[in-house]
Formats: C-alpha cells, structure tokens, sequence
C-alpha cells in the first residue's frame, strides 16, 4: 500500500512540480541550410536502438508502476497511444508488481492493448536476474529497462541507502535476460564514467535520462518533512549527457530523454547522436490535461515536425541528421569543453 501510494504521489507531484526548462537543448543551434536539395516526401523515421529497430525514434519513456485502478487506466491509455502511434513505450517500474502478483493486471494491460507493439520493462539496479525475467514475461517485453536512481533514493526517507552490487547485478542481467537491457537514469543525467563502467559489463544501450525536465529531487522534496534542496540542482543537463554518453564508443546505442517537450528538442538529440529519444512528462502532462485522443494527435503532430525539420535541414534519414552540423553555445559549450570533449 505504501508503494502504491508513493507512485500515485509521483504522479500527483510530476505533475504540480512539471518539467524544468533547462536541459541544455537550447544551447544547441541548427545552422540553416538555403539549399537542403531534397523532398519530404523522402524523409523516413526509421530507429535502431541496439537490436531494436522501431518505426519511430521516440518513445514513452517509463512512468507508472504499482498497481491500482488508477495506474491500469494510465497505462493502458498510454499503450493505445503507443499502439495508434507506432512508438515504442516503456512501463514503470514493476518491482511492486513482482513483490505482490495482485498488482500485476495495471502493466498486463499495456500487452492486452498493444499485442505486436514494442514494450519494454522496467525494473530497478536493486533486481535480482530471476526478477527480471519475470518482469520481462509480464508483459512479454521486448527489452527491459533497468533504471539507476541514486538522488532519488537518496532524497527519500524511505529509499535505499545501500548501492553497492549494482553494477554487478547489471551485469548479470544483461548476459543472461535474452532481451536487450536499457540502462537508463532518470532525470539527473549519466556521466562518461559512468557510461563506461556500464559498457565494461556488457552493456550497450543507455538511456541518459539527463537533468532539465522532470525532477525527482524536488518531487521527493515535496513528499518529505526534511528537505534535501542540495539535490534540487544537481544532474548532468540532458544535452552534455548525450555528448558525453556518444563519445565513449560508437558500440553504444545512447538514447536521450530528460526535459524533451517538442520536435525541436527530439531533432537536436538525434542530431547529437542519440538513436532515440524518451519523452515522459511531457505525455503525462498532455494526458493529463487534454487526454488520450490529443495525446494520440500530438504524438502524430510531432512525427510530422520531426520530418519538416529534417527536410530544412536537407537529412532524409536519422544517420543524415547525425552529421548535421550544430553551433554548441551557452553553459553547455563550457561542460563539455571542460570536461574535454570537442
Ligand atoms: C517516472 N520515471 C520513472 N523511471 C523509471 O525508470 N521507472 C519508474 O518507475 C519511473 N516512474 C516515473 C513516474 C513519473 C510520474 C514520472 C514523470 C517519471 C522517470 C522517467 O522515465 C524519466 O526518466 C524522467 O521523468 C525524465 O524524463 P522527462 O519526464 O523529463 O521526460
């Protein structure tokens, strides 16, 4: 009950606390091209993340996990946009599920409503293989995402204080789940080092889940009599993230999400090199405020601009928008030059 009701409060707080505007997308710059020499009628969105090749680049990254009325209908509304869509969508975490099977009908829905779309799991770096694997038959999962939270936990009175073996139990459950494994942040960014530390057991998709969108220290703030405001400011900015996560290997799939509300913002993370891009709150908050069939139509909107802005700029695929060339302005400029990545 205690974990159901702190999942209903994230969504309650994700929402009061929305998403900051500053993930460092704005520091970044097209450079016009007068000339981009093809049609639209060429552009195509087709993604590979790692083994995953998706219709779409962007995703409906994790958010409801635990179980109830509620949270079912969530997701069950995001699984038909996902599915009216064609884009790929990720569940919240399932371990309350795993603990307490009652709870298991809130993310079985999103396989009832999305039979052939692709799905991915969630669970935390506290998962054991054998909770993997059933997180990922729950929902016949075609990768599972495995999310890194160390602020979060942190920030909360209740969170773990304990987060030695993680790296190692990653490890095991990419070598052993038989489906790709994701790991991803969420919302405080994923440093070089940590990128490679995660490369070096196997892994070879991340999810940057950079600083600058929605802001788990400062939900878990709102939920707490002590606050922890040191954490409110604290995470690497989704754009640096990007650029630091691409340059370790060109063997990584690197996906960006953090604070990504527009076609803009989804352009300018593939033109930094990520593979694909997650979007949560922003659909949370779509959902929330106009509902499903304008989420499913704002979904399409952003498709649609995601091509115009790729024809502007004369790419007719994903691979053609990671050459283009950017100006990299502002405080993201300055991380990134200090941190010596050109
Ligand atoms: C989340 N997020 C999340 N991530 C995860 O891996 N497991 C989870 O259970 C949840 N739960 C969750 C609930 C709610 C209400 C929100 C809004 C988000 C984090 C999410 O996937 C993402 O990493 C961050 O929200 C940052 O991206 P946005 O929201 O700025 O696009």
């Amino acid at each position: 009950m205690e974990r159901e009701k702190r999942k209903l409060d994230h969504i309650e707080f994700a929402l009061k606390t929305g998403q900051q505007h500053n993930s460092g997308l704005e520091d970044i710059s097209f450079i016009h091209q007068s000339l981009p020499g093809i049609s639209l009628n060429n552009v195509t969105l087709t993604a590979e993340i790692g083994e995953l090749e998706l219709s779409s680049p962007i995703f409906i990254n994790a958010m409801t996990g635990g179980g109830g009325a509620e949270t079912e209908k969530l997701n069950g509304d995001l699984a038909i946009a996902a599915r009216e869509t064609k884009i790929a969508m990720a569940v919240g975490s399932q371990m309350a599920a795993i603990k307490d099977p009652a709870q298991q009908a809130s993310f079985k829905v999103v396989r009832q409503e999305n039979p052939d779309g692709v799905l991915i799991g969630n669970l935390g770096g506290e998962a054991t293989v054998d909770q993997a694997k059933r997180a990922s038959d729950m929902i016949q999962a075609n990768a599972l995402q495995i999310h890194i939270n160390t602020i979060q936990e942190l920030t909360m009175p209740e969170g773990d204080r304990d987060f030695a073996g993680t790296l190692s139990r990653i490890e095991k459950i990419t070598s052993s789940i038989g489906i790709p494994v994701i790991v991803k942040e969420v919302g405080f960014g994923m440093s070089k080092e940590t990128v490679d530390q995660l490369l070096s057991v196997g892994v070879s998709i991340i999810d940057v889940g950079g600083f600058g969108g929605t802001n788990f220290a400062k939900i878990e703030n709102e939920r707490r009599a002590k606050v922890l405001g040191y954490f409110n400011e604290w995470g690497i900015p989704t754009a640096a993230s990007i650029v630091e996560a691409v340059k370790v290997s060109p063997e990584l799939s690197v996906i960006g999400s953090g604070g990504i509300r527009n076609s803009l913002e989804i352009t300018k993370c593939l033109a930094l090199g990520a593979r694909g891009v997650g979007l949560a709150g922003h659909f949370l908050k779509l959902h929330k405020e106009l509902g499903l069939v304008q989420l499913i139509k704002e979904i399409t909107y952003i498709h649609e601009d995601i091509k115009i802005i790729m024809t502007a700029l004369g790419c007719r695929n994903i691979g053609e928008l990671r050459k283009s060339k950017m100006i990299i302005s502002g405080n993201t400029y300055h991380w990134l030059t200090q941190r010596g990545i050109d």
